[in-house]
């Protein structure tokens, strides 16, 4: 049967997708930049060799790409080029809602695997609910605040875990998919909405404080982002404001046969996340 690569394996997505292929029993590993577990290989898109090597005897490969910087085609597409020499068939791709095939970053990726894959899929999803506890998540324990530039547009914010639901039927299913989905969660929110999900379930205000994408950008790099990563950020906000990703979809019933989990519930699962600072602050 061969095993299955899950890149970006000790990541939001992948860890996740990893998890659920140990439960299932599916034979599988974990590439990442730095091996620390028996069923962790050596791999880094940027070393095509190393990465020709972890891909050996795979059949499938989930792929995130790298995360920082924007030369997919150029760093990713060579090591498809060599898993699909080396006989992997499938190939399932974590890329966004706001990138179409053929567009920048993974969207130079989609359009590859849609022309040379036997088999493929590709998850498009909204934001992630998990956002909440990495990125902004200084700024709710510390300020009871979140910074954004997307000012009263809505999203169809999406638990990762959903996506790895996702990821696992489309590595695992009998027949390919052959194309992209679009995940979301059960509602579309603004983070005037989020902010309200947050305050009721952690117990103190949180509020969305609305900036500008100057402002926003400048924000993200006084914490110490790259310039242009930050102003990317910031420009998703403003397509967030206009209304890019105001919708919801059923894909992730349909794909996996549960209901996606809605903010409260993650906010409730996950409330440990934000609990130890804001307590030992207030103390
Ligand atoms: N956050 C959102 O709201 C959102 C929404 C839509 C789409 N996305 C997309 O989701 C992707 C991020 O996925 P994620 O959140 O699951 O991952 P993540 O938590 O950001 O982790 C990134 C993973 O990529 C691996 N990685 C980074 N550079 C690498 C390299 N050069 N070679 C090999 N591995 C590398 C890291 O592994 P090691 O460090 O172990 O090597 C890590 O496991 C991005 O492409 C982002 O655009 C995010």
């Amino acid at each position: 049967m061969g095993e299955i690569l899950v890149t970006g394996g000790t990541g939001t997505t992948g860890k996740l997708v990893a998890q659920a292929m140990a439960r299932l029993g599916l034979p599988h590993r974990v590439g990442t930049r730095a091996p620390a577990a028996p069923h962790h290989v050596a791999f880094d898109w940027t070393d095509h060799a190393l990465a020709a090597k972890a891909l050996e005897g795979a059949r499938a490969v989930y792929i995130v790409a790298p995360t920082d910087r924007s030369d997919h085609g150029r760093v990713v597409v060579p090591v498809l080029e060599a898993a699909l020499a080396k006989g992997v068939t499938r190939f399932v791709l974590l890329s966004s809602s706001m990138l179409e095939p053929g567009g920048p970053m993974m969207g130079e990726i989609h359009a590859w695997i849609a022309g040379h894959a036997p088999e493929w899929a590709v998850l498009r999803p909204s934001w992630f609910m998990q956002n909440l506890i990495t990125q902004h998540r200084q700024s709710i324990v510390e300020d009871g605040a979140i910074f954004t530039a997307t000012g009263q547009g809505r999203c169809g914010f999406i638990d990762a875990q959903d996506i790895a639901n996702a990821a696992v039927a489309a590595l695992t299913s009998d027949a390919a998919w052959n194309r992209d989905h679009i995940l979301t969660g059960p509602d579309p929110l603004s983070y005037d909405d989020v902010a309200a999900a947050l305050t009721a379930g952690l117990g103190f205000p949180v509020r969305h404080v609305p900036l500008t994408e100057e402002d926003c950008a400048a924000r993200w790099r006084a914490k110490g982002m790259d310039a242009a990563y930050a102003a990317t950020l910031a420009a998703m906000d403003g397509r967030i404001a206009k209304g890019a990703e105001d919708r919801v979809t059923d894909a992730v019933s349909l794909l996996t046969g549960r209901s996606p989990a809605d903010l409260p519930d993650f906010i409730r699962r996950h409330r440990d996340a934000w609990g130890d600072e804001f307590q030992t602050q207030k103390g």
